[in-house]
């Protein structure tokens, strides 16, 4: 018999996370060995908390921690977790110069002689309504490069730079299977966990969400704390018109990024607008907004607050927060009309 040669079919083709990011570095110099080094680092903090969540209900890691956070939510053990794996996982390379996270009042700073040219800004655990009853949670992040000249004096400014500065962004979505998406600007691509190897497997290579959708996510139990062009984009969405897709099907499942990735796949906006209770919106611009922006416009989607695209928003303060319209562009335009007023 003879041997199997490389292009043989049966050769399939298993690109590991970290494979794809030295393909990343050898095409585009931007995304440079700091940068790689740090996606590593992320990639292996997912793991750690993946081997946790998927077993959370027999290790002493759900409920309530009893505290509550900067953003006055009550903080589950399974955040705070998550935010010490990924601090410890980050930071015992020495590899980023501040780190911005949602369960950390203020900037996190490594000792002045281990820090490197980047920022991480991240949520460590996002969904944790969900986290005790078994429904799909993740974690999000954004790397920027600093301003500071001089890294180990980098502050609170060189987190605080709009979107589109971003030079790296992604999520990991604790579902049925774990997946692992990123982009440093080039396109959008899926990873999923293989247990079995222990590996982040490419399984969506070059991820395009449609123009527009059949889903839309939004938390319909606050109607009477929504505006009116948001009421009326919601009815719109519901009423019978074939040529437009009419009506929608509504999927909310609570975890934003869970309803990111699917609208991501199959298509679908999701809308947080401002409300009477988070007149800002609810989600954070720097480690949900942003990063999940600059991810949805790689994949040619659209996300913006109603008014202004996401990624030029200017940001003052590390939890700030900002209405969200995001998924496919024909929906998110289409949303903005009615904020706007137009329809
Ligand atoms: P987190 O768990 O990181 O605080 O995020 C929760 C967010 C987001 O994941 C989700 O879309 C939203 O809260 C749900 O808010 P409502 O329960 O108000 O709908
Ligand atoms: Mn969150
Ligand atoms: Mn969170």
């Amino acid at each position: 018999m003879d041997p199997i040669t490389l292009n043989d079919p049966a050769m399939n083709k298993l690109t590991t996370i970290e494979s794809h990011f030295l393909q990343q570095q050898k095409l585009y110099p931007e995304v440079n060995a700091e940068v790689i080094d740090l996606l590593h680092d992320v990639a292996f903090a997912a793991k750690l908390v993946r081997r946790e969540v998927v077993r959370a209900g027999l290790a002493d890691i759900l409920g309530l921690t009893g505290s509550t956070n900067v953003q006055g939510e009550e903080v589950k053990k399974l955040d705070l977790f998550a935010n010490e794996k990924i601090i410890c996982a980050i930071g015992q390379h020495g590899r980023f110069a501040i780190m911005g996270s949602e369960e950390n009042d203020s900037i996190i700073i490594p000792p002045k002689n281990e820090t490197g040219n980047y920022a991480l800004l991240f949520d460590p655990l996002d969904g944790s309504s969900n986290i005790d009853v078994n429904v799909s949670v993740g974690t999000i992040f954004s790397i920027y490069r600093i301003k500071s000249e001089d890294p180990g004096n980098a502050s609170l400014a060189d987190c605080l730079q709009s979107g589109a500065e971003q030079v790296a962004a992604g999520y990991v979505i604790y579902g049925s299977s774990v997946v692992m998406v990123y982009t440093t600007g080039h396109g959008v691509h899926g990873f999923t966990y293989d247990p079995t190897i222990g590996e982040f497997l490419l399984s969506h290579e070059n991820i395009i969400t449609p123009e527009r959708g059949k889903y839309y996510s939004a938390n319909e139990g606050s109607w009477a704390q929504l505006n009116d062009g948001t009421k009326r984009f919601l009815d719109y969405l519901k009423e019978e018109d074939a040529e437009t897709g009419r009506p929608y099907s509504t999927r909310y499942i609570g975890s934003l990024v869970a309803d990111f990735h699917r609208n991501l796949l199959t298509g679908g906006v999701f809308v947080y607008p401002a409300t009477k209770k988070h007149k800002q919106g609810k989600l954070r611009l720097m480690y949900e907004a942003n990063p999940l922006s600059f991810i949805c416009e790689q994949a040619g989607g659209r996300a913006t607050d109603g008014e202004r695209r996401i990624l030029d928003i200017v940001p003052e303060e590390l939890h700030q927060r900002t209405p969200l319209y995001i998924g496919s562009k024909e929906d998110v335009l289409v949303a903005e009309e009615f904020e706007q007023g137009k329809r």
